[in-house]
């Protein structure tokens, strides 16, 4: 693809983009959006570099892409629950988004990017993995591909006490889609299910749908759809939920790690 505004460098093939020659501190002209957006179709996930973005800019790129999303639980940050804290110190006693998930896949009309903007990062260690639901679900065999088309899943949450005394914003959420999505903008399908949120597969027995689960929460473990993301303090990594999972390495205890994602509404998936 030809880019006029800026550079794209691919992480790997198959997922993840470096994207050079955009200012985030400064207003984002409608070309080189144009030119972020068709990166990030095309590479699922893409990442920026030394964006000392204030909170406002974060929110304005964030609204570039859509209506914000407002966590159900989550701390968050200046009095805005559309700024969610993301944070890790010495205290913890959990991390943020440690196994493989879709943000918040348990709403009804699930977000359909976050993007995560870090402040302070640990001094090794710390990453976020990315894998892509398109070559997750391509990689599966026709017979397989056949019988999850037709397949719907419950997703839920539970967040009593996940974020401590923290009260949260409103109730935990569930709701049903479909194990294969049709990404609204690229129209490919996209494996739609994720060890964070997925419960169960309806109309099957407790029996065949944890199976089918897990091997299927198995099969996205595969690192051939992955790449991985070192974070630098004002690094920022802008994910597609619909089409990506992604999981937080808890691997620098007892160093900070911190900043603020900004979460954009998606749509109900569809077949
Ligand atoms: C998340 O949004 O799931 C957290 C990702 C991260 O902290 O790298």
């Amino acid at each position: 693809m030809a880019y006029q505004m800026i550079e794209v460098e691919p992480v790997t093939p198959r997922i993840g983009a470096i994207i050079h020659g955009a200012d985030l501190t400064r207003p984002v002209s409608d070309e080189s959006f144009q030119d972020i957006h068709d990166a990030f179709m095309a590479h699922l996930v893409v990442f920026f570099r030394d964006q000392p973005m204030s909170p406002e800019q974060h929110l304005s790129l964030g609204r570039r892409l859509g209506e914000l999303h407002i966590h159900p639980a989550a701390p968050y940050c200046h009095g805005n629950p559309a700024l969610m804290k993301i944070h890790t110190d010495e205290h913890s006693r959990r991390n943020n988004g440690e196994g493989w998930h879709s943000d918040v896949s348990a709403d009804v009309e699930p977000p359909m990017a976050s993007i995560l903007h870090l402040h302070q990062t640990p001094k090794h260690g710390g990453d976020t993995l990315f894998a892509n639901m398109y070559e997750a679900y391509d990689a599966l065999s026709e017979p397989v591909r056949e019988l999850l088309g037709s397949l719907t899943a419950l997703h839920a949450s539970d967040y009593s006490g996940f974020y401590g005394d923290h009260a949260p914003q409103r109730e935990s959420p569930r709701a049903e889609h479909p194990v294969v999505r049709t990404h609204p903008v690229t129209r490919r399908p996209a494996l739609f299910v994720n060890g964070g949120f997925t419960r169960r597969i309806l109309g099957l027995t407790r029996a065949e749908s944890d199976s089918i689960l897990q091997m299927l929460f198995d099969h996205v473990k595969n690192p051939n759809f992955h790449c991985r993301f070192q974070w630098q303090p004002h690094s920022v990594a802008m994910w597609d939920n619909r089409c990506t999972q992604h999981m937080a390495v808890w691997d620098y205890y007892p160093e900070t790690r911190s900043g603020i994602r900004v979460t954009v509404k998606g749509d109900r998936p569809f077949r």
